[in-house]
């Protein structure tokens, strides 16, 4: 395992911006990941990333470390009385996991179709969709750690997940690598049908039936990146107190408002962008999505100052409009490692 220096991270990142590490590596194999610190090459206090296909990743400026690219692979499946066990390698596509469970007959998690991105991935942020959760079907998630090389398995208890939000992006930020995930499906399976578009299909609805309504859906709101460089929505939703909620809601009627856990609200940062008048707005090459306000879209040649530029804008005009600060979703990636997004955007 020779890396590749300088390495070209265009193709590994789906804002399309036209950076470099200062070297890189693709994983392929187990056997690379116990050989990974015997190389020459390998330094402990090098900067180092883990890349699955850079879909919720923009890139500020070059990278002066290694990165490593996921691209482990392999499906097992368990059969019990009542599920369906599965273990995925990290640098599975989300998307073809997905279509796999349902040609094999293991429906369940179809409203989760079209997310770009590997398995490895989905643990690090929840990822989310049409009423279902990643953390909903986990069962572990196991990694490897860069500090000696041990294995560990984290209990689906352990990964602490949240909106957006694991144990990945706090006490194991930077500390490992995700290679597998545990994924358990219930046999006895139940459509969830309670997201706006979807309730059309009833409870009768089949699992085929949702998941080409959120490809269709997904396909008519949010932007290929091969065509419109994007890392999905760039915010996260905001959530508030119920106070704060009310308050906007006598204001703005219209409002679409959630409840969240701990009597809290999550309201719809979209929404929230598209009522202060940003829908399709751009400033260089960096733009403001016309057919979903809370994805920020790359519109040809954009350098990351110009998306941060717009990030910042928007976040200014969502503030000064209705006092709610949007963080980011986004990763935001420096010189030799992630940055606080939202100190950048600030
Ligand atoms: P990357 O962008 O490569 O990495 C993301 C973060 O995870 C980085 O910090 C990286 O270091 C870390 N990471 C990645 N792999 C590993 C690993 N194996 N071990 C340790 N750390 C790792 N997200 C949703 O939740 N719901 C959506 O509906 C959704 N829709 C999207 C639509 C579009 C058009 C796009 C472009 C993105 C969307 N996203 C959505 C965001 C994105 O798809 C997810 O966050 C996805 O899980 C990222 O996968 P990735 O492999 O590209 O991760
Ligand atoms: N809305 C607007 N204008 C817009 C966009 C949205 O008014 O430009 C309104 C919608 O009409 C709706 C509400 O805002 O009432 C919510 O919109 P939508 O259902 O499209 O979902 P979202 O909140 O914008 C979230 C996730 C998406 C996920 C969808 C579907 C976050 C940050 N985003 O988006 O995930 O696909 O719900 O479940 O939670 C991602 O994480 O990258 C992502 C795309």
């Amino acid at each position: 395992m020779q890396p590749t220096t300088p390495f070209p991270l265009k193709p590994f990142n789906t804002f399309g911006l036209d950076v470099h590490a200062r070297s890189g590596v693709i994983l392929s194999s187990e056997h690379e990941l116990d050989a990974l610190r015997q190389n020459a090459w390998w330094s402990d206090s090098m900067p180092r990333l883990l890349i699955g296909e850079g879909s919720n990743i923009l890139f500020t400026t070059d990278f002066d470390g290694l990165v490593i690219i996921n691209r482990l692979k392999g499906i097992t499946v368990q059969e019990t009385e009542d599920s369906w066990l599965l273990h995925v390698a990290a640098g599975e596509n989300w998307h073809q996991l997905i279509q796999w469970t349902l040609q094999h007959q293991m429906p369940g998690m179809e409203n989760l179709a079209l997310i770009p991105g590997t398995v490895g991935a989905a643990p690090v942020q929840n990822i989310g969709a049409y009423g279902v959760e990643f953390c909903q079907f986990c069962t572990y998630v196991d990694t490897w750690h860069f500090a000696d090389g041990h294995r560990e398995r984290y209990s689906a208890e352990q990964c602490q997940f949240g909106y957006r939000d694991s144990v990945f992006k706090h006490a194991l930020h930077d500390q490992v690598i995700i290679t597998a995930v545990g994924l358990q499906i219930p046999k006895q399976w139940k459509p969830v049908v309670a997201y706006g578009p979807l309730k059309v299909l009833g409870d009768n609805g089949s699992a085929e039936q949702i998941f080409d309504t959120v490809c269709t859906l997904r396909q008519s709101k949010l932007p290929e990146p091969s065509v419109l460089g994007n890392a999905g929505s760039f915010f996260k939703n905001p959530v508030v107190s119920a106070i704060q909620a009310n308050e906007l809601k006598n204001t703005y009627p219209m409002m679409p408002c959630f409840e969240a856990p701990d009597g809290q609200r999550k309201l719809a940062a979209g929404w929230l962008i598209e009522q202060a008048g940003l829908k399709g707005f751009s400033l260089g090459a960096a733009g403001v999505h016309r057919e979903q306000a809370l994805v920020l879209v790359n519109l040809g040649q954009a350098s990351a100052a110009e998306i941060l530029a717009l990030a910042k804008y928007v976040a200014d005009v969502v503030r000064q409009k209705f006092a709610i600060q949007l963080e980011p979703e986004v990763r935001f990636m420096g010189a030799s490692g992630e940055i606080n997004s939202l100190r950048a955007i600030q």
